[in-house]
């Protein structure tokens, strides 16, 4: 290289540094192994974990982090993170008491059963794109209710200035945001045709700065009024507003009665390990547990790692698990989910005595599981967060698929769910994510569409051990299932558990989908020998994962398929 050419390069990456330093606006390097000594963030934005993490050395919890790092990155990661989305929270305390907080999106009360089916009782888009599709928020009340119970920072401007300023001062792109935005333009453009924020003449590239003066505003209204600054008054105008535009059934109304809901854990053991993860209106926790009872009894660490005969086993788990999700699980508050018998360990037992070691079983042949009496009883984001005190917060966030509806609110900024899609608009009818739905998850009025979100904390003989979770629809849970087993099975660290290659089958459509150029093809054969139909698929999730070390270090694992970062300290 020149002398002079090594000058330039030199001074430019002193002038890139210092951009890093400068507070006007901030781009961050993301970490994907992080070890420390006392807390921990994992996002999927270096500059989302670092607000987590400050609040933390400003002596916040691990909720105070979750709350400010759910509306930094409702501000940094638009395609995912979201004021106008829903999700789940896992939380445990450091004394090992462990609890739910559903604030996953409501049916608006004029929404029907059949609203998505054309004249011909067909399924129409209209539940993927545009202003029908949109559910009624719950991230905002989410983090309210989470932080009236368990925060310790009271003053909320600790907690949302970080995100207000990198609205209002914005913040750098990266390529891969660059070019999702570019990829998303007719989609904006159609959906938005006044024109919005997430639309630019040339293309995006990486480098730009991106300002978001809208979404300040609508944050700091958050920030002064506390819930009723986005359900009520000028936010829940203007997004009434925007519904009125188009085909919108969101009223006032609907905005004011939202609620999330306290729920019981899923728990399940494995082994010397307790799982504790998200109940239904989640299919995640059953799914889960299912998976990992049906597991169990085989000798999968010996026979190894992305071994044939355990992606086989594991595989058959899965499918078995997807075909009781499509029959039973919806909205547990409008439908009687059978959890009690799923979880049984009897039932799961008889469920795998189908299973041939030489032979795939077929889907069309492993339908649902049935009770004898009626019981009474791919875009997504996760972040995992341990505090000072050992406290630990699971939550999984989304607007659905990759910025939900592509409706951004007029004058407010912020970017609407496509959530309706995860409903089953007609019985046996695919969503977006090929998932197959019957009665349980039919549409009513109010009712909350069923996920597979599954932000999970596992325990080590009554110790706190993992806190995962990760998005990729459908496959959120059988990636959960495979990190979690590397770690437990294969006794991978936390970043390795999560870099590993994944594979995902979900009963329908009958196919084992293997991440490309990753297994070995004598496995594939092997497989396929068995008669599994092996689909080799692109990138599968973005897992945030921490993990304690046996010496109480903690591990952050962030996820090498996108910019997520590991913070710790
Ligand atoms: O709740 C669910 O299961 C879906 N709406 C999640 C979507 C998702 O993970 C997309 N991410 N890639």
């Amino acid at each position: 290289m020149k002398k002079s050419t090594f000058f330039i390069i030199f001074f430019l990456n002193i002038l890139c540094f210092s951009c890093i330093q400068t507070n006007t606006a901030t781009f961050l390097p993301s970490e994907k192994q992080v070890l420390a000594d006392s807390a921990m963030v994992v996002s999927a934005h270096p500059l989302a974990s670092e607000v987590g993490a400050n609040i933390l050395r400003q002596g916040g919890n691990a909720v105070d982090a979750a709350v400010g790092l759910q509306f930094a990155l409702a501000v940094v990661y638009p395609r995912a993170g979201n004021i106008g989305g829903g999700g789940f929270m896992i939380y445990r305390d450091k004394d090992g008491t462990s609890t739910t907080l559903d604030f996953r999106e409501k049916a608006p009360k004029t929404a029907s059963r059949d609203m998505y089916l054309d004249s011909k009782g067909d399924p129409t888009d209209k539940s993927r794109y545009g202003h029908l599709s949109v559910g009624v928020p719950g991230s905002v009340d989410g983090m309210f209710t989470a932080h009236a119970k368990y925060g310790k920072i009271q003053d909320f401007n600790t907690l949302l200035q970080p995100a207000i300023d990198l609205a209002e001062k914005g913040y750098y792109l990266t390529e891969k945001e660059a070019s999702s935005l570019n990829e998303k333009k007719a989609d904006f453009e159609k959906n938005n045709p006044e024109g919005c924020l997430f639309i630019k003449d040339s293309p995006w590239k990486k480098g730009d700065l991106f300002v978001q003066k809208d979404l300040a505003e609508t944050l700091k209204r958050i920030r002064d009024k506390g819930r009723a600054g986005f359900y009520e008054g000028k936010t829940a105008a203007l997004l009434v507003k925007e519904m009125q535009t188009a085909t919108g059934i969101i009223s006032l109304d609907d905005l004011k009665s939202y609620q999330s809901v306290w729920r019981k854990p899923i728990k399940g053991q494995y082994k010397n390990y307790e799982i504790i993860s998200m109940p239904p209106p989640s299919s995640g926790g059953i799914a889960l547990v299912q998976m990992l009872k049906m597991i169990e009894p085989y000798p999968i660490k010996s026979w190894g790692f992305q071994d044939a005969r355990s992606i086989h086993v594991i595989t058959e788990s899965m499918r078995r698990a997807y075909a009781d999700r499509a029959e039973h699980l919806g909205d547990p508050d409008y439908w009687t989910v059978p959890q009690a018998q799923l979880l049984d360990s009897g039932y799961l037992k008889s469920r795998m005595s189908t299973f041939e070691d030489k032979q795939a079983s077929k889907s069309a042949d492993v339908a649902a599981g049935t009770f004898e009496a009626p019981v009474e009883s791919e875009e997504t984001t996760h972040f995992s967060i341990v505090d000072t005190e050992g406290n630990a917060v699971s939550i999984t966030t989304t607007l659905n698929s990759s910025y939900g509806s592509k409706v951004v609110v007029a004058g407010a900024g912020f970017i609407l769910n496509n959530e309706m899609d995860d409903f089953s608009a007609k019985p046996g009818v695919p969503n977006l994510y090929g998932l197959i739905g019957k009665e349980a998850n039919a549409i009513q009025p109010e009712k909350r569409m069923l996920s597979s979100m599954t932000p999970t904390i596992v325990t080590k003989e009554g110790q706190l051990n993992m806190v995962i979770g990760s998005p990729g629809g459908s496959t959120i849970i059988t990636q959960v299932l495979q990190v979690f087993l590397n770690v437990a099975e294969y006794d991978m660290g936390m970043s390795d558990a999560i870099q590993a290659k994944r594979f995902h089958h979900q009963w329908l459509p009958d196919a084992l989908y293997m991440e490309e150029g990753a297994f070995k093809d004598s496995t594939v054969q092997a497989l396929e020998r068995k008669g599994h139909t092996v689909k080799s698929r692109g990138a599968i999730g973005r897992f945030e994962g921490i993990l304690v070390l046996p010496d109480g270090k903690l591990e952050g694992g962030a996820d090498t398929r996108g910019d997520d970062d590991a913070e710790g300290f």
